[in-house]
C-alpha cells in the first residue's frame, strides 16, 4: 500500500512521538503493511456508496459496470454513480473526499477524546458498554440525517465506526474462526450471548513472546467471547484474563503475560491483523447498510457526501433600505435554481439566514429548491432604521450549518452591530474553510446617500466599518464587493460563477497595504474557463501577460487575452487561454489595498486538514482545530482529488503580505493522500499552495504541471488554547464543564517563564447558555499556563442529533494575537426504543400460473401486520425494498393496544417475492419478507420473516436445468 521509502521517512518524523496506540492505527500505518481506521472507513464508505448507486442504476434500468471491491477510489465511485456522467465530463470529488476525510478524522479523534474509555474500544470485556456506545451513536446519526444535518451525522458516524472496528481488533472474534461480522453489535434488541463471564479465565502466558496460542483451548472450544484488558498506568486485571498487549499496556506484563490485539501486523496477534481488518471493513459496510435502510438511498448518498455541487447559501440584511438587494438575491438565486435543476450542478442544499436588528435567523436549510424559493420570497425589507445590524450573528449560524468548504454570500448595506463576534466568526471560517463573500451596497465612499436630508446616516458603511467585512473576506478567501444598489446585478455574476461545476482556485492574493506587484500563476491543461477577479480603488490599473508575452491592459475591455467588465470595485476578466498553458502574469499598479483571484474549472483539486501529533497516550495524528503555533511545526494532510494519476511535488505555505514562504516536506501515505510537514512556520497569515503533475494524457498538450491554492488563510499564533474534552455526547437537560488551558508559546513550545492576561470568549452557535471567565491570567512562575472552565447547558428540549459548536478563544492584551479551540458536541439522548419493528404475515394468496409467459396476467397478494410494539416509538416509514407490486396500508389497533399497520401488497406473478423495510421513529430497521409458494394454488404462510430462499431458489435452479438441457440439445 505504501512505498517502504516513504514509510521510513514517515517513521523518522514520528519517532519522537509516543507510539503507543491501542486500536487499529488511526490514520497512518507505521509498518507500511497494516490497515488503519482510515483505510477501513474509506473502503467501507466507497463500497457501500457504490452498492447503493448500483441498486439505483438497476432500478432505473441503467448499466453499472464498476467492480465493487477494496480497490475503489472516490473518483471511480463518483463517476460510476453519476447517472449522466461520462469519462470526459468535468467532475469534482472535493465534497465526497471532504466527507470521507471528516469521517476518518472523527474516527481517529476517538483515540484522543475517549483514550481512557474502555467501552469506546471494547477493551476489558465491556461488550454491553461498547454496544451501547454504538447504539446511541447510530441513533444520533439517523436523527441528524432526518434533520438533513449531514455534517453532524458524518462526524458521529466516524466515531461509531471507530468503536465498531475496534471490536474486531480487541476481541477474540476472529480467533473463534469467524469471518463474518458480529451483527448483534448493531442489533441492540438481540442478546449478547456466549460472553466469557467475569470469572472465566481466558488466556495463558505467551511463551517467549509468542502469543499465537495464548487463548485457552476451552474458551475457543466453547466459542466464548472475550477481549483484552488494557491500562496505561496499572497492571491490575481479573485473574486469568487476556490483555490487549504491547509495550504500554501494563496489564500485559502480569500473568497471563502477553496480549491478543490485532491492531497492526506487529501486535500480539498481528498474524490475524488482516483477518480482523477485513471483517472490520465488512462490519462497517453492514452498519452503513443499516443506516441506509433507515434513511433511504437519497439521504444516505448525501450523508456520504456524494455530491457534485455545493450549497447555495445567502445571509441577507432585511432592513428597510435592502429591498433592491433582496430582489437581486432573489433574481440570481432563482436563475441558478432554474438553470441547474435536475443537473448534477444543482446545488446540493440551500441555506438562507435573514438578519436585521435586533434579530437574526431563523435559518432555513433545505434540499428542496422550492422551499428555498418560498423562503426568499417571504423576505421583506422592513424596519431597522438608524442602527447597525446583527450581521455576524447571522453569518455565524450560516457558518455552522453549511458543510465545510462552502461559499456564503452576505448582502448588507450597514455596519455590523455585533463586531465583537469577529474572532468567533474568524475561528469558524478557519475551522470550516468556508469562503465568505460580501456584497456591500452603498459604502460611504460610493457617494450615494439614502437619506438626502442627512449627511451621514448611522446605517451607512464607513471605510472602517467596511474593513471588518474586508478582513473576514480576506481570512476566508472570499471578496468584499462594494457596489451601488443599481450596480449590484453586475456583481452577482460572481455568485453564478461560483455555482459552476468543479471550480478551483488557481491563485489568490490580497495586498494590504497595497503596492504595485507582479503575480505569476501556472495554467494547466485540465483547466477551463479561467476567470480573474481584481478588486481595488477606482484608480487601480493592471496588465495581463500571456506565456508568449502577449499583453492586455485594464483599459481594454476586450482584447487578445480576455474580455473584462467592471462593476463597483470589481474587475472581472474572462481569460481566453486557448492552448497557452504555462506561466501567466498579472501586473497590478496600485498603492491602495487590492485583491487578485484567479479561478478555473477542473477536476483536479485538493483538500487539506491541519493535523497534530497526538499528545499523551496515543501516537499518530489527529485533527487540529485552531491555529498552528508560530515558530513551531505544522502538519497538513493533503488529498488530491479528481485524478488517480496526479502526483503532488511541492506544497508551500505562502505569506502574501510578507516575504515568508515555507516549503513543506511531502510524504505520500497512499490513496492520493500526503502528509506534509512544515518546520518553523513564522508568525503570519499564510495560504497553502499545492503544485503537482498529472501524468495522464490531458486533452491539451504535454503532461502539465498544475497549481492550486487553498482559499482559507492559515494563521499562526503564539497562544495555545487546548480544551480537555472526554465526552462529545451530551444528554438534553444537562450541563457540561469543559476545562481548558491557555499557554504562551515561543517557537512552538510553551514558554514557561511567560506571564500575561488574555481575554477569553466562549461562543456557541445554538445560543445555549454558556459561562466562561472573561479573562485568564498566566501568573509569573506558573509554567506559562493558566487554566479555566467553560460550561455549556443543553436545554431539555434539544433534539437528538443536534450538534453544538463551541468556540473558546483567547486573545492577548495588545489584541494582536488570538487562538481558539473549536469543539463539537452532539445531543444524544438515552436510547429507549431499541427494538426493531416486526411483521406478522397474515396471509399470502393468489394463483400464479406455472407458465412464466402468462405471469403478467395473474396476481398474488401478501398481507402482513406491522408494528413497533407497545413500547416502541411507532412506525415512521414502510417501503418496498424488493418487488414490483403496489403497497397499500391501513391502521388498526392490536390486542395489547399497540398501533398496527396492515400492509397489503399486490403484485403480478412475474415477481413472486416481496421484501418490505419498516423503519420506526428512531431509525430501527425491520424487514418483512413474503413470497408466493411455488404452487398454483394459494398457500397461507404462517411465519413471519420468511427467508427469501426456498421455493424461489428452487425455481431458479429448475429453469437453469431447462436452459442447460436446451444448450446440450443444440450441440
Ligand atoms: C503485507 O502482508 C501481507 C499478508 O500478510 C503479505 O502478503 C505482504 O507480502 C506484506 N507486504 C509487505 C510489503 O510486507
Ligand atoms: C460526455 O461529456 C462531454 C462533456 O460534457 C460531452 O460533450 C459528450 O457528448 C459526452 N459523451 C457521452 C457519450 O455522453
Ligand atoms: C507466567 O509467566 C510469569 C512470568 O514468567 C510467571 O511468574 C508465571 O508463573 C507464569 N504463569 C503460569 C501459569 O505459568
Amino acid at each position: 500500500m505504501t512505498a517502504t521509502q516513504s514509510v521510513m521517512l514517515l517513521a523518522a518524523v514520528v519517532v519522537s512521538l509516543p507510539g503507543l496506540i491501542h486500536a487499529f492505527q488511526p490514520l497512518f500505518s507505521f509498518d507500511g503493511n497494516s490497515t488503519t481506521h482510515r483505510d477501513i472507513t474509506r473502503m467501507a464508505v466507497l463500497r457501500k456508496t457504490a452498492e447503493v448507486c448500483r441498486d439505483i442504476a438497476a432500478s432505473e434500468g441503467r448499466d453499472f459496470s464498476l467492480t465493487i471491491d477494496n480497490s475503489l477510489s472516490p473518483d471511480k465511485v463518483q463517476r460510476a454513480c453519476l447517472s449522466s456522467g461520462n469519462s470526459t465530463s468535468l467532475l469534482s470529488t472535493v465534497l465526497f473526499q471532504t466527507s470521507i476525510a471528516n469521517m476518518y478524522l472523527s474516527n481517529a479523534n476517538v483515540d484522543v477524546v475517549y483514550s481512557l474509555s474502555e467501552e469506546h474500544h471494547f477493551d476489558d470485556e465491556t461488550f454491553q458498554g461498547g454496544r451501547d456506545v454504538i447504539t446511541a451513536g447510530v441513533s444520533a446519526v439517523k436523527a441528524s440525517v432526518k434533520k438533513e444535518n449531514f455534517v453532524a451525522g458524518r462526524w458521529i458516524l466516524g466515531q461509531v465506526c471507530h468503536t465498531l472496528q475496534d471490536f474486531y481488533s480487541h476481541s477474540n472474534w476472529v480467533e473463534l474462526g469467524k469471518t463474518a461480522p458480529y451483527s448483534t453489535l448493531i442489533k441492540p434488541d438481540q442478546p449478547l450471548e456466549n460472553l466469557a463471564g467475569p470469572t472465566v479465565p481466558t488466556c495463558r502466558n505467551c511463551t517467549q513472546g509468542d502469543c499465537a496460542n495464548n487463548l485457552l483451548p476451552d474458551l475457543l472450544q466453547q466459542g466464548l467471547l472475550t477481549s483484552g484488558y488494557f491500562n496505561l498506568f496499572s497492571s491490575a486485571k481479573p485473574a486469568g484474563k487476556c490483555s490487549h498487549g504491547g509495550l504500554f499496556d501494563q496489564t500485559s506484563k502480569q500473568d497471563p503475560i502477553g496480549g491478543i490485539s490485532k491492531d497492526d501486523v506487529g501486535s500480539s496477534h498481528g498474524f490475524l491483523h488482516h483477518n480482523a481488518a477485513d471483517v472490520a471493513v465488512n462490519a462497517t459496510v453492514e452498519l452503513l447498510e443499516d443506516i441506509r435502510l433507515a434513511v433511504g438511498d437519497k439521504n444516505f448518498l448525501q450523508l456520504m457526501g456524494l455530491s457534485q455541487s455545493s450549497v447555495l447559501c445567502f445571509v441577507i440584511d432585511t432592513t428597510g433600505s435592502m429591498s433592491d438587494d433582496i430582489a437581486e438575491a432573489k433574481r440570481v438565486s432563482f436563475n441558478i435554481i432554474d438553470s441547474k435543476r435536475g443537473t448534477p450542478q444543482e446545488p446540493s442544499a440551500y441555506i438562507l439566514v435573514p438578519f436585521n436588528d435586533p434579530g437574526f435567523g431563523p435559518l432555513t436549510m433545505t434540499t428542496n429548491a422550492d422551499v428555498f424559493k418560498a423562503s426568499i420570497n417571504k423576505l421583506s425589507a422592513s424596519g431597522g432604521g438608524d442602527i447597525p445590524e446583527m450581521c455576524l450573528s447571522g453569518l455565524q449560524i450560516a457558518l455552522t450549518a453549511a458543510p465545510p468548504s462552502s461559499e456564503i454570500f452576505v448582502f448588507t448595506d450597514a455596519p455590523a452591530k455585533d463586531a465583537h463576534l469577529k474572532s468567533t466568526v474568524t475561528a469558524l471560517i478557519e475551522s470550516t474553510k468556508t469562503v465568505v463573500t460580501f456584497m456591500l451596497t452603498d459604502v460611504l465612499s460610493s457617494r450615494r446617500r439614502r437619506r438626502s436630508s442627512q449627511s451621514v446616516s448611522p446605517r451607512d458603511i464607513s471605510q472602517s466599518d467596511a474593513q471588518l467585512y474586508r478582513d473576514l473576506a480576506r481570512a476566508s478567501g472570499g471578496q468584499a464587493i462594494e457596489v451601488t444598489k443599481s450596480g449590484l446585478s453586475g456583481a452577482t455574476t460572481i455568485i453564478e460563477d461560483s455555482s459552476a461545476s468543479a471550480v478551483v482556485t488557481v491563485f489568490q492574493t490580497v495586498k494590504n497595504p497595497g503596492k504595485p506587484d507582479n503575480f505569476t500563476f501556472n495554467v494547466d491543461g485540465s483547466s477551463r474557463n479561467l476567470t480573474a477577479y481584481i478588486t481595488g480603488v477606482p484608480s487601480l490599473t493592471f496588465r495581463l501577460i500571456s506565456p508568449t508575452g502577449v499583453s492586455q491592459s485594464s483599459s481594454e475591455s476586450s482584447g487578445p487575452l480576455a474580455s473584462s467588465t467592471k462593476t463597483g470595485n470589481l474587475h472581472r476578466l474572462s481569460l481566453n487561454i486557448g492552448n497557452q498553458t504555462g506561466s501567466w502574469q498579472i501586473r497590478v499598479d496600485s498603492n491602495s489595498p487590492y485583491s487578485v483571484k484567479v479561478t478555473g474549472q477542473s477536476s483536479v483539486n485538493f483538500i487539506y486538514n491541519l493535523v497534530k501529533p497526538h499528545e499523551g497516550a496515543h501516537g499518530d495524528y489527529s485533527l487540529l482545530e485552531g491555529r498552528p503555533l508560530a515558530g513551531g511545526n505544522a502538519s497538513i494532510l493533503v488529498t488530491v482529488t479528481g485524478s488517480d494519476t496526479v502526483k503532488v511535488t511541492d506544497v508551500t505555505l505562502f505569506d502574501s503580505s510578507g516575504p515568508s514562504e515555507v516549503n513543506g516536506s511531502v510524504q505520500t501515505v497512499g490513496s492520493g493522500i500526503y502528509l506534509v510537514t512544515f518546520s518553523g512556520v513564522p508568525p503570519g497569515d499564510f495560504v497553502l499552495l499545492v503544485k503537482g503533475e498529472d501524468s495522464s494524457s490531458t486533452p491539451r498538450s504535454t503532461p502539465s504541471g498544475f497549481q492550486r491554492q487553498a482559499s482559507t488563510q492559515i494563521k499562526t499564533s503564539s497562544i495555545s488554547v487546548t480544551a480537555q474534552v472526554n465526552n462529545t455526547n451530551i444528554a438534553p437537560g444537562t450541563t457540561v464543564s469543559i476545562p481548558f488551558t491557555v499557554a504562551s508559546t515561543t517557537n512552538g513550545v510553551v514558554n514557561d517563564s511567560a506571564s500575561g492576561t488574555f481575554t477569553v470568549q466562549a461562543n456557541n452557535d445554538r445560543g445555549y447558555t454558556s459561562t466562561s471567565p472573561s479573562s485568564i491570567t498566566i501568573e509569573a512562575g506558573s509554567g506559562g499556563k493558566a487554566n479555566g472552565t467553560v460550561t455549556l447547558a443543553v436545554p431539555a428540549s434539544a433534539a437528538s442529533g443536534t450538534d453544538v459548536t463551541l468556540t473558546i478563544g483567547a486573545q492577548n492584551a495588545a489584541a494582536t494575537d488570538i487562538n481558539f479551540a473549536v469543539l463539537r458536541f452532539f445531543v444524544t439522548p438515552k436510547v429507549t426504543d431499541v427494538t426493531r419493528p416486526v411483521c406478522l404475515v397474515v396471509n399470502t394468496s393468489g394463483k400464479c400460473s406455472s407458465s412464466s409467459s402468462l405471469c403478467a396476467s395473474s396476481q398474488w397478494v401478501f398481507v402482513a401486520n406491522l408494528t413497533d410494539g407497545v413500547n416502541g416509538t411507532g412506525l415512521d416509514s414502510i417501503s418496498i425494498r424488493q418487488g414490483n407490486g403496489t403497497l397499500n396500508t391501513s391502521t388498526a389497533a392490536g390486542a395489547g393496544g399497540e398501533n398496527i399497520t396492515v400492509a397489503t401488497y399486490s403484485s403480478s406473478c412475474c415477481s413472486q417475492t416481496v421484501q418490505l423495510t419498516m423503519v420506526d421513529k428512531v431509525g430501527n430497521v425491520g424487514t418483512c419478507e413474503g413470497q408466493l409458494r411455488e404452487t398454483t394454488t394459494a398457500a397461507p404462510a404462517t411465519t413471519a420473516n420468511t427467508t427469501s430462499t426456498g421455493g424461489r431458489t428452487l425455481s431458479v435452479s429448475h429453469s437453469l436445468w431447462i436452459s442447460m438441457g436446451v444448450i446440450f440439445l443444440w450441440k
